[in-house]
C-alpha cells in the first residue's frame, strides 16, 4: 500500500496579505444609520469594513445579489448597498430584522426607499 502524502493546504505558503485583518465592529460601527431612539444590542455584529471588503471580492461581472440568510443586525446588508450591490437578508427575530432595516435605511438612504416591513406594507 502506498503512503499518503502530507496534508498541504493549497494555500499554506501564503503570505499575510491573504488575509484582511480588522477590529471588532466599534459602538460607531454597530449604530452607524440607526436613529438616536435605536440601539444595535444584537451580540456578534461584524465589522464594516471586513464585509465591504467580502461584497467586493464576489462581485460577479454583473454585479450580483448578495444574500445573507443570517442577517443579524444587517453588517452585510449596510456594506453591500455601500458597495452597490442588491441585497436580500433574512433573519428569525423580528427585532434583529428591524434594527438592519433601519441600519441600511440610514447607511444607503438612496438605495432604501422603503423599510417597511411586508405587514405595514400591506
Ligand atoms: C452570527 S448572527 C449574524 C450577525 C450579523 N452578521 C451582524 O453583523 O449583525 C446570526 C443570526 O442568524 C439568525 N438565525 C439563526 N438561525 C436562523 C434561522 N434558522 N433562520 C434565520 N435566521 C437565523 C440569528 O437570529 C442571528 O441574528
Amino acid at each position: 500500500m502506498s503512503e499518503r502524502p502530507a496534508f498541504t493546504p493549497h494555500d499554506a505558503l501564503a503570505g499575510a496579505s491573504r488575509f484582511f485583518y480588522t477590529a471588532k465592529a466599534s459602538t460607531a460601527d454597530r449604530n452607524a444609520g440607526l436613529p438616536a431612539t435605536m440601539e444595535n444590542r444584537h451580540p456578534t455584529v461584524k465589522p464594516l469594513d471586513l464585509m465591504q471588503y467580502l461584497c467586493k471580492l464576489t462581485r460577479t461581472p454583473t454585479a450580483g445579489t448578495v444574500l445573507d440568510p443570517f442577517m443579524g443586525s444587517g453588517s452585510t446588508g449596510v456594506a453591500a448597498l455601500r458597495e452597490g450591490r442588491d441585497f436580500i437578508g433574512i433573519d428569525k427575530e423580528a427585532e434583529h430584522a428591524q434594527v438592519a432595516r433601519e441600519r441600511m435605511a440610514g447607511n444607503a438612504p438612496m438605495f432604501n426607499r422603503d423599510i417597511s416591513t411586508p405587514e405595514e406594507a400591506a
